[in-house]
């Protein structure tokens, strides 16, 4: 490549992550943008996000959740924009609003009843990730998520009213269920519902939650396409973190969505996200950065977006882990 090209391309990638960085909020950011981007790559990156070439909808100012009776999520490319001002940086020319567009294995988000879920063998539990000494046994041959003809609602219904720990007895108010498209490449996993969530019975839906979705926009996706839950369904008192034997008790179920929803990549968010899905301890900063493997699917850690909202600083590793992520995905 051309030492000028490399440059240009640099610049660009640069001004990409400050853009990104001022929209997530960090603050003390001042710097000049150079305009320096070769005009290959500019064409390349003003395609529009998701392909969708009338889609006028932009990044709200704060997420909007359906209604709880309502089992269908908001549908995006209805939602009027919230910022009919245009004083969005986004929508005033930022790469931001053109990163690349990932493709899209179902463009709808399944509302619960109709969540049709191929029907395949019968029903497996999915399988626990191996120990290391088991894994060194499989050689070159990855063991792969295990068929399954459950479904969303089944796996539910499964979870019923559910008493299995003792967070029933200790004030949540209801049980969080994930949410969003359960044909998404892209799944993300937290560690439990915090008081909004309990409140109004969606995962991710306070402020973490909004960074949450800004997160997910930055690499030119909609909330709504992706898969969000959590580890455990119910609020521990005080928004302590969820203890080992209430994790052991409610793990199985995002297991066994993992299983229905096959994503291509999960993001787990925050170190009991991690430590609960690929069975490690290794501390969420020495996880964070490249991809691990859950049954064939790529996992990456990254910190949580709570954790963001107290060191704002972090916001740059989150940043790189998600280009990874977006790289990835855009690759399938
Ligand atoms: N934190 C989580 O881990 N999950 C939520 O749903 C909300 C906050």
């Amino acid at each position: 490549m051309p030492q000028d090209q490399e440059i240009a391309e640099l610049i660009a990638d640069a001004r990409e992550q400050v853009l990104y960085l001022q929209e997530l909020g960090v603050e003390a950011l001042s710097v000049e943008l150079p305009a320096a981007v070769p005009k290959a790559k500019r064409d390349r990156l003003s395609r529009p996000a998701m392909d969708t070439a009338n889609d006028s909808y932009e990044m709200p100012e704060h997420h909007s959740v359906a209604p709880r009776e309502s089992s269908t999520l908001p549908n995006a490319h209805s939602r009027p924009p919230t910022n009919p001002g245009g004083t969005d940086r986004r929508a005033a020319g930022s790469r931001l609003a053109v990163l690349p567009s990932l493709t899209k294995r179902t463009p709808a988000t399944l509302p619960v009843e109709n969540a049709a879920i191929a029907q395949g063998p019968p029903l497996k539990p999915p399988l626990e990730p191996p120990a290391a000494a088991e894994a060194s046994m499989f050689g070159d041959i990855s063991p792969t998520l295990s068929e399954t003809s459950e479904t969303i609602e089944s796996i539910r219904a499964e979870i019923g009213d559910c008493t299995r720990c003792s967070l029933h007895k200790l004030g949540r108010k209801q049980i969080v269920h994930s949410t969003g498209n359960f044909n998404a490449d892209l799944m993300f996993v937290g560690e439990a519902p915090g008081g909004d969530e309990d409140e109004q019975g969606f995962p991710f839906v306070g402020r973490a939650g909004q960074l949450l979705t800004k997160i997910i926009e930055g690499i030119g996706l909609k909330r709504e396409e992706v898969f969000i839950g959590n580890i455990n369904r119910c609020r521990p008192p005080g928004n302590r973190a969820p203890e080992p034997d209430e994790t052991a008790a409610c793990r199985p179920f995002i297991l066994k969505e993992i299983a229905v929803v096959k994503p291509k990549v999960i993001v787990v968010l925050g170190a009991t996200a991690a430590h609960n899905l690929l069975q490690v301890k290794t501390p969420i900063s020495k996880l964070r950065g490249s991809f691990h493997d859950y049954f064939g699917v790529k996992v990456m850690p990254t910190f949580h977006p709570a954790y963001l909202l107290r060191d704002p600083n972090k916001k740059r590793e989150v940043w790189e882990d998600m280009k990874k992520v977006r790289d990835f995905l855009n690759s399938k």
